[in-house]
């Protein structure tokens, strides 16, 4: 890992910190230098990530938060805020998979899955914009490989990831006379707690999953994503905006 200190004096918002690509980054941002609020719904669970990192000599804080809803995405901003004394870098790594058959699935779970990885991402954007826009400002949204690729029996999923594509290219568009990027990150497969289970769903076409597979002989590791996150969120990417980067062991090359 890198000693670089490219966060020294920034403070940042990180979703999903309770566990996997979170908290991994919530790990790495302190690593180098950021003050980090780990927001998660799993509060105990983002507690122990702040607690981590507060061993570790930097400054943490955690919040609970539903990203799902706005009011809870307000609240979590207003704390976080307060707690760190402002907000530089909102990292929306929240998210949720549910795999199934489109036709056996409950059409309650798509709007759930959309309500949490896209609408969720705009809320917490929204909600830390106007604190980015004072004294600028990063947005790194996670998307994922499934954003740009067909993957079988993940309807919700992937339209909910090629949203927050959208979304990112919107906002950066929108904010980039003001100081305020925003970029996504594609991951293909990474080892984290979401993907551990394997694929539950019976009856599949292996097949067409054989399409989505990486073609290096191994999965992501989420300190891979992390570095990749801590990096567009550093000013040494100070001309990226509007980008959506894969990092997917060359699953769509
Ligand atoms: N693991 C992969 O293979 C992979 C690949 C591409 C993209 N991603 C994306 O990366 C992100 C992180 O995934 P991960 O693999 O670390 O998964 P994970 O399950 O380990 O972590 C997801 C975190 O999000 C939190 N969360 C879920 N719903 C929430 C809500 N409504 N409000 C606030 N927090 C909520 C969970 O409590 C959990 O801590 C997700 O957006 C996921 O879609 C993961």
């Amino acid at each position: 890992m890198s000693n670089a200190m490219r966060f020294e004096s920034r403070k940042a918002v990180v979703t999903g910190a309770a566990s996997g690509i979170g908290r991994a980054t919530a790990i790495r941002l302190a690593h180098e230098g950021a003050a980090v609020c780990c927001a998660d719904i799993d509060a105990d669970a983002a507690k122990a990530t702040a607690d981590t990192i507060s061993s570790a000599g930097s400054k943490a804080t955690s919040v609970r938060v539903d990203v799902a809803d706005l009011t809870s995405c307000e609240a979590a901003i207003e704390e976080a805020t307060h707690a760190l004394g402002g907000i530089d870098v909102l990292a929306n790594i929240a998210g949720i998979l549910s795999p199934g058959h489109t036709l056996e699935k409950d059409p309650d779970d798509f709007v759930r899955t959309v309500a949490v990885n896209l609408t969720g991402t705009f809320y917490m954007c929204r909600a830390a914009l106007p604190q980015l826009l004072d004294g600028g400002g990063v947005i790194v949204n996670l998307a994922s490989a499934a954003a740009l690729q067909g993957v079988p029996y993940n309807a919700a999923y992937c339209a909910s990831k090629a949203g927050v594509v959208g979304l990112t290219r919107s906002l950066a568009s929108e904010y980039s006379r003001r100081d305020v990027r925003v970029n996504c990150i594609c991951p293909g497969g990474v080892a984290t707690p979401m993907t551990a289970a394997g694929f539950p769903v019976d009856d599949i076409d292996v097949g067409l999953m054989a399409r989505v597979a990486p073609q290096m002989p191994r999965i992501g590791q989420p300190e891979e994503i992390a570095a990749l996150v801590a990096y567009i969120a550093s000013d040494e990417a100070g001309y990226m905006t509007g980008s959506a980067i894969t990092i997917d062991g060359g699953q769509l090359a």
